[in-house]
């Protein structure tokens, strides 16, 4: 998809509010349409007239202008990016206004998103493919005086869409082909060639950093867990640094605390955390942030085989402590524990964000709308959440004081790996905290909203990137801080 800030274009788009009589152009069809309540400029709302002579025009729909959000622009371009490809357009013209006091830039990134957004399809393994004609140019008359801005902001969406892509196609990919060796692999190649050093530890390696936990999940798979390390240097001037932990279970089958059949039909998705650290790297990187970095995921599978670990089994940890087995299931807490450490005592991380499809009790309690969150600092929780806003991906912090903890002492070791029935999303979240060593950190969990079994909205079924927009805008925020 190209742009060119002129006048032009095959197809003109003509938006409409619900509440506005008359529009930019084709006002004579508009009128017509809004008599007849054929097109009523309802959010999201497309109605085409192409024409094979005289002039084509798409009708885009945006609501009530005065509940005009920057979400509604994503949603209301995913759905112009849908119809053209429907009617077969690959060129269109679009007046881009400023939107009452709404800022320009995020105006422009809004639209661009959402075009974008339509086009993603993971159809590797489909003979036919669904998208055939793709949107090839745009052309936008904008506001004079921010052309800069405009290409500026078109430039960083189409890399920040590119991580996110490339985190879906990771997290689609069935586990017979992503297993930790190939991830490890995929970090390589898609991230070094934007200036990202990437370490891969391997079996040895793992049991030298005394990753016993870690080691004690990937017992039961055939194949070698890997310790990936990303390291992002965006500003060599500063001692900062940021880590991003990513769960990387490239298939759960829960161990012998085996999942039901239906539990275990998508959980080659285990590694979505993983892959979303991956999709945030490059899109840190490729937009060239002054930020330092560095990205850490314990990618292994969680298997049933004659020396799995088991329940009962009391392990160690690289921290030292030790956990009770209680659940072969909670394998992601477990290998998280020893990748958090890490992030906190190897790499000095001054704030740790993880990102984990840790809990089904998360998507009991928050369903797929919302990423579930525990913090251990305030200042790190509030700027996840700016970020989280700015990139259309809803948090919610759940709560984590002291007496939860109770719930996971363990009786024979230092602390066990479930917490009973009640609040299983937060005492996840809480065994975690034990392993930052009081760092400033942030925990995610994403099991609702990393991979949704229907789509929703620009949101396709199966993987949806969430949360790479927000890294981004996570580590772009700290950066002008
Ligand atoms: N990977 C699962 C969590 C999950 C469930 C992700 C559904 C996405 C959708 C995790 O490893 C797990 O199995 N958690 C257990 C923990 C329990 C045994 C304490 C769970 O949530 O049931
Ligand atoms: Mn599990
Ligand atoms: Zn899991």
């Amino acid at each position: 998809m190209k742009y060119y800030l002129e006048k032009g274009g095959e197809v003109k788009v003509v938006l409409a509010f619900k509440d506005t009589a008359r529009v930019e152009s084709f006002n004579d069809l508009f009128g017509f349409l809004k008599e007849k309540e054929i097109f009523k400029g309802d959010s999201g709302e497309v109605y085409s007239h192409i024409s094979h002579e005289g002039a084509s025009v798409v009708f885009l729909g945006l609501g009530e202008e005065e509940k005009l959000q920057y979400e509604t622009l994503r949603r209301g371009f995913f759905s112009l990016g849908i119809e053209l490809q429907k009617k077969k357009v690959n060129s269109i013209g679009l007046t881009v206004p400023r939107f009452g006091d709404r800022c320009y830039g995020k105006t422009n990134k809004a639209i661009w998103e959402g075009l974008l957004q339509s086009q993603y399809d993971f159809d590797k393994f489909k003979s036919e493919k669904k998208l055939k004609v793709l949107l090839q140019d745009v052309y936008l008359d904008i506001v004079e005086g921010e052309a800069e801005k405009v290409e500026s902001v078109i430039e960083e969406t189409q890399l920040l869409m590119d991580g996110v892509f490339l985190a879906r196609d990771l997290v689609n990919e069935p586990a017979m082909n992503m297993y930790p060796e190939v991830l490890a692999k995929e970090a390589v190649d898609r991230l070094a060639p934007v200036g990202i050093d990437v370490k891969v530890l391997g079996r040895k390696e793992i049991q030298d950093l005394k990753m016993e936990a870690f080691l004690s999940v990937a017992r039961g798979s055939s194949k070698e867990p890997k310790f990936i390390v990303m390291t992002y240097k965006g500003n060599p001037d500063s001692q900062e640094k940021l880590a991003l932990v990513g769960k990387g279970l490239t298939y759960d089958s829960g161990g012998y605390s085996l999942k039901s059949a239906a539990g275990m039909a998508t959980m080659h998705s285990d590694m979505a955390g993983s892959a979303s650290v991956i999709g945030a790297m490059y899109s840190i990187a490729a937009n060239k942030l002054r930020k330092n970095v560095v990205a850490i995921v314990a990618a292994c599978e969680n298997m049933v085989s004659g020396d799995a670990y088991k329940t009962g089994d009391i392990i160690g940890s690289m921290s030292g402590k030790t956990i009770e087995v209680e659940n072969t299931d909670a394998e992601g807490r477990l290998t998280l524990a020893d990748a958090l450490w890490y992030a906190a005592t190897v790499e000095k991380a001054d704030k740790i964000v993880d990102l984990a499809t840790l809990t089904g009790a998360c998507v009991v309690a928050l369903g797929s709308i919302n990423t579930g969150a525990i913090a251990n600092d305030e200042e790190l929780m509030d700027a996840v959440n700016s970020a989280a806003k700015l990139a259309g991906e809803p948090v919610w912090q759940l709560p984590n004081n002291e007496e939860y903890k109770e719930l996971f002492k363990s009786h024979f070791a230092d602390l066990k790996n479930t917490g009973g029935r009640g609040a299983g999303a937060i005492t996840a979240g809480m065994f975690l905290q034990e392993f930052v060593n009081d760092t400033p950190w942030v925990h995610m969990d994403i099991a609702g909203t990393a991979f949704l079994d229907k789509e929703a909205g620009y949101l396709p079924k199966g993987a949806t990137g969430v949360p790479v927009k927000t890294l981004f805008y996570l580590a772009k925020d700290m950066d002008q801080r």
